[in-house]
């Protein structure tokens, strides 16, 4: 096999507690994880002469960077790295999950591009070292080697896997304002008085007892507050998905995209309608699990 086709799943974060900033600048966190539909497409080929090709095209590629400082790019040279491979690769990226979002694109490239390379190489550089190249990448890496529904722990690189969470249809809009995730985590650190909602323990109790009600009341994102502040356009968009019928909404990740749940396909495709005329980004998803959001299929399976 010389080429390979992997899809990179995005994600949002049904809880996302933050706490106290650590000694080397990363904030502890516990969030449930979950794999959504919306992806990008990797190609990746070997070719003969070293060195990494590295293109990109689709609706959201303006604005990234196609030389070595693309994570795909040194996730696949990671792999080189660490498996003395002298074989040069072609990589070919179709991005449609928009950047600074919260939607976890970028890390999930550079997962699917780890997955990738090393299966198209042959190179067996197993799970541990896997993980710790992932997470020397950025620490919402891990998650999406095991993808699904999962819990976050440390920085965001403690993945445990749990039971794929109840399918959940989504309508994601991604508004003008972008939010750089370390500006987000500045602005947490100067809220004063600030309370976790410390919401992903019960999540994952509601997941375990299967109830649809809780897995709803029970998402929150500690970003909101602070996020919602600066860009109170963020709120109304919120409560405009609130307002159009979701069950909840509430931010991706550190943002700036805002995610309602609906009640099925039907809904989330009609309000996903309705918010286009208004917002150039609406994304009409699902929740995936475990199985679907692999991002080899079931070749990596
Ligand atoms: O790990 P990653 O490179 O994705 O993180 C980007 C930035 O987000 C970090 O430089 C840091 O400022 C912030 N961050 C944090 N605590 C985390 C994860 C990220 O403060 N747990």
């Amino acid at each position: 096999m010389n080429t390979l086709t992997a899809q990179a799943y995005a994600k949002i974060n049904l809880t996302l507690d933050v706490f106290s900033k650590r000694a080397d600048g990363y904030h502890s966190l516990a969030s449930v994880m979950q794999a959504i539909s919306l992806h990008d497409t990797l190609t990746i080929s070997l070719r003969d002469e070293a060195g990494i090709l590295f293109t990109c095209d689709g609706e959201q590629s303006a604005g990234i960077p196609n030389d070595a400082s693309n994570l795909v790019v040194r996730a696949a040279q990671s792999v080189l790295d660490v498996a003395h491979g002298e074989m040069g690769l072609k990589i070919h990226l179709h991005k449609r999950i928009p950047s600074q979002a919260g939607l976890g694109g970028g890390s999930s490239d550079a997962a699917a591009t780890l997955l990738g390379v090393t299966a198209l190489t042959g190179f067996d550089i197993g799970p541990k070292t896997l993980h710790d190249l992932a997470a020397a990448l950025g620490s919402d890496v891990p998650f999406f080697l095991t993808g699904g529904t999962a819990v976050a722990r440390g920085r965001g690189e403690n993945i445990s896997p749990i039971a794929d969470a109840p399918s959940l249809w989504l309508v994601i809009v991604k508004p003008e304002e972008s939010v750089s995730t370390g500006w987000a985590y500045d602005q947490l650190d100067s809220v004063v008085e600030r309370a976790s909602h410390r919401a992903t323990k019960r999540m994952e109790e509601a997941l375990k007892s299967g109830d649809l009600e809780r897995l709803i009341a029970w998402q929150s994102n500690d970003f909101e507050l602070p996020v919602f502040a600066h860009f109170p356009r963020l709120a109304w968009l919120h409560d405009e998905l609130r307002m159009a019928g979701a069950l909840t909404a509430h931010l991706c990740g550190s943002g700036s995209a805002v995610y309602g749940v609906f009640a099925g396909e039907e809904a989330a495709n009609k309000v996903g309608g309705l918010l286009q005329s208004k917002y150039p980004q609406v994304y009409v998803a699902r929740t995936l699990s475990r199985v679907a959001s692999n991002p080899l299929g079931e070749f990596g399976a």
